[in-house]
């Protein structure tokens, strides 16, 4: 990476504002469901201790949209981060405020201070100068290590390293070069798996790494427009009429690349998108009328295993089904037992695919799990991500 990292500076009794992605799920009763995104922040915390920094760190979680949301305070994530730090985690009941000023005042070296989420301002997402330059006026140093924000131009993670000096924490330097070594280094065959809901989402990461991978493998209802694009009927499956014809030619472009793009089969439909609707297996191109996909079929899981099988590298992203119902889980999980087993270099981002793979206890069997879901998108396609940009070159 051609950008200072923490390493590059010392922060023996320096303030350090450090700029982490706590964007982590909650449940109805603000319970954290999945903390991975907190202990992807522990090595850079744990050096800052060790090397007598003082600590404060900084996240949003959620979009609160400029207001003060309480369900969406940072206050879980502090006793989260106690309890796997084993050592106070003091929050502050605002991010630039009175009671950010009064805890950040007197610090002493190893003490964390934890700001509440930084988007109950709306200056945060507008990326105002002041709020930025306010924000910078608590610390010495600047240190962004939330990569699952880094497509993001907002005041705590771009605008704070105009007024501060700002190196890549460790998660953000990792994610950064695992990344970068998939798709440069790649070995072939070279496969990348795509799901979700949208074509429009991936339009981007899809026209950048079909020069680079030899075979697609599309599930999720982004695979019923390819399949409307093919003539297919999808019956009342979600698909985005609208981007029919973007997959027309990325079908065209991947012909004409020489690049296989395998489709889903065999479908399993229901008549209605509930948790326990009654399901059954079709033909994925021929979907009754009143049907709509939930997940893919077996024969659509052989088909993507064997190429994944034989698989140099694979880059994963999106579930292949409805992952928020269980009972439509199944054929995401497969493929996740897939990519584990892989002797290959594989790369998996995004909440679902990524919360699959951990479920089933498969986390330090790929390459490289991702924080980000649209960084790392964005990251794929090559695209300059602000929260990167800003921070000092080598
Ligand atoms: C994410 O969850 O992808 C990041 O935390 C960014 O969140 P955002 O999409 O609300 O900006």
């Amino acid at each position: 990476m051609n950008k200072k990292t923490f390493k590059d500076i010392d922060v023996k009794g320096k303030k350090v504002l450090v700029r982490v992605d706590f964007n982590v799920p909650l449940d109805e009763s603000n319970k954290i469901i999945d903390d991975t995104r907190i202990r992807a922040a522990i090595p850079t915390i744990t050096y800052l201790i060790h090397n007598g920094a003082k600590i404060i760190l900084c996240s949003h979680l959620g979009r609160p949209k400029g207001v003060v949301a309480p369900n969406l305070s940072l206050a879980p994530v502090a006793k989260r981060l106690q309890e796997i730090l084993k050592q106070p985690v003091v929050l502050a009941n605002d991010a630039i405020g009175e009671s950010a000023k009064k805890l950040t005042a007197d610090m002493k070296e190893g003490d964390i201070v934890l700001l509440e989420n930084i988007r109950f301002y709306k200056e945060e997402e507008e990326n105002d100068d002041d709020f930025a330059k306010e924000l910078a006026s608590l610390a010495d140093v600047f240190i962004n290590d939330a990569f699952g924000t880094a497509h993001r131009a907002h005041a705590s993670n771009a605008g704070v390293a105009r007024h501060l000096p700002a190196v890549a924490g460790f998660l953000m330097s990792e994610e950064i070069v695992s990344l970068s070594r998939a798709v440069e280094g790649a070995g072939h065959p070279f496969v990348v798996i795509l799901g979700g809901a949208k074509i429009s989402d991936k339009i981007g990461v899809i026209g950048k790494l079909l020069k680079k991978a030899n075979i697609f493998l599309i599930g999720g209802a982004m695979a019923n427009t390819f399949i409307v694009a093919k003539g297919g009927n999808v019956g009342m499956s979600r698909y985005e009429a609208d981007k029919v014809a973007v997959a027309k030619n990325i079908l065209e472009e991947a012909e004409k690349l020489n690049v296989k793009v395998v489709l889903p089969v065999d479908t399993i439909v229901t008549e209605e998108f509930a948790p326990n609707a009654k399901a059954k297996k079709v033909n994925s191109y021929n979907i009754p009328e009143g049907f709509q996909g939930m997940d893919i079929g077996p024969k659509t899981v052989k088909l993507f295993k064997k190429e994944i099988k034989r698989a140099k590298t694979i880059i994963w992203n999106g579930p292949l089904g409805v992952y928020e119902f269980k009972k439509f889980q199944k054929g995401t999980k497969k493929i996740a037992k897939a990519v584990a087993k892989s002797d290959g270099v594989s790369v998996v981002g995004g909440g679902d695919s990524v919360a699959a793979i951990t479920e089933l206890g498969y986390a330090d069997k790929v390459t490289h799990l991702s924080t980000g879901g649209g960084a790392t998108l964005k990251f794929l396609e090559g695209a300059v991500l602000p929260g990167v940009d800003m921070l000092e070159d080598k």
